[in-house]
């Protein structure tokens, strides 16, 4: 029984990432090759084939096929064999398994169910961090040593930036001068901090004078399984938001095993858009914060359970972490619902 829900769309990598190399990767706990048709089209496959179990990835291309470098049968993009060197006929369980593959936002998202149950309309929205003429992204990754509900976690309970962060974000106690609410909209789960009345964030510093007052928000959106928005935002206080500042996130886990987790982050600005400068120092701020200060705490306490399951352990309730609450009972929903119409 996976304890990972198959019918969504997980980030698989970064569209930079797949070159005309082969790229493995392992995702909710399969070993899974990925590679570009000579159209551009990204392909996914078991990575692992059927005759010695040889990984593909050790493969060569040719053309739109993969030839497996142990005894060299060829597979297409669907994972059909389609070349046996040995004897024009084919073995018919010279199939491997596949996956669907969109490439959309400079993300390339990879759907957990069988390919023809793949709607692309499910792709969350994460058009505000794809590169383009008026926007430009910083991004990065980092293998979490825990379960991706343990960084859903953090991230939907910002509450831990008073303290987590205090070396790079400096939350001054922006938090508990707050609200928090959480909502539900279609599919998708808000977690959203709005504190008005606060000194200038420091994501708008160089840009507003640090004792101006502002109007501060921190919106962050999930849907399944672990994909997250979040907007930070100031506006001089009293003014509308479109009047503001406002930098757009990506923090997407997907799981790679039962206890690691793939976090895919990025932060796209609207200005110095060529920078290399800004890129430097921005890069070094989010390592900071995602490597150094978040991982750490989120796998200590992981560990720190001991094998224990989350819900047995009785987490006390503060009511901040409401947002990754309803998140992980909304999986454990999604996923028994999956095992029931098995
Ligand atoms: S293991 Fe791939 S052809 Fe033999
Ligand atoms: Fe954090």
């Amino acid at each position: 029984m996976s304890r990972f829900i198959r019918n969504a769309w997980y980030m698989a990598a970064w569209s930079e990432e797949l070159t005309d190399q082969l790229l493995s990767r392992r995702v909710f706990d399969r070993q899974i090759v990925l590679f570009r048709r000579k159209d551009g089209a990204a392909q996914a496959l078991a990575d692992r084939c059927p005759h010695r179990f040889a990984p593909l990835s050790r493969g060569t291309r040719d053309g739109d096929a993969i030839v497996c470098a142990y005894h060299g049968l060829r597979f297409d993009g669907s994972g059909r064999c389609v070349r046996n060197p040995y004897a024009d006929a084919i073995p018919h369980q010279a199939q491997v398994d596949s996956w669907a593959v969109v490439e959309r936002h400079d993300i390339l998202w990879l759907w957990g169910g069988t390919t023809g149950t793949a709607d692309p309309a499910l792709i969350p929205d994460f058009s505000p961090v794809a590169e383009s003429s008026q926007v430009h992204a910083v991004r990065g990754y980092t293998l979490l040593r825990a379960p991706y509900e343990y960084g859903i976690d953090n991230l939907m309970d910002l509450s831990h930036i008073e303290f987590v962060h205090r070396g790079s974000f400096a939350g001054n106690g922006v938090i508990f001068a707050g609200t928090h609410r959480v909502r539900e909209e279609g599919a998708a789960i808000h977690s959203d901090w709005w504190m008005p009345d606060v000194a200038a964030p420091s994501h708008t510093r160089g840009i507003y004078p640090p004792d101006m007052r502002c109007d501060h928000w921190l919106d962050m959106r999930w849907d399944a399984p672990a994909s997250m928005a979040l907007q930070v935002g100031s506006t001089p206080k009293g003014r509308p938001r479109e009047e503001g500042i406002a930098v757009d996130q990506a923090h997407i886990l997907t799981p790679a095993t039962a206890d690691t987790t793939h976090y895919f982050w990025a932060s796209a600005r609207r200005y110095e858009l060529d920078s290399k400068e800004l890129d430097g120092m921005l890069r070094t701020l989010f390592q900071q914060a995602f490597d150094e200060e978040d991982k750490p705490i989120i796998q200590a306490a992981y560990e720190n359970l001991e094998g224990t399951d989350f819900w047995d352990a009785k987490p006390i309730s503060l009511g901040v972490d409401a947002g990754g609450l309803r998140v992980r009972r909304r999986l454990k929903a999604l996923l028994a619902r999956e095992q029931d119409s098995r």
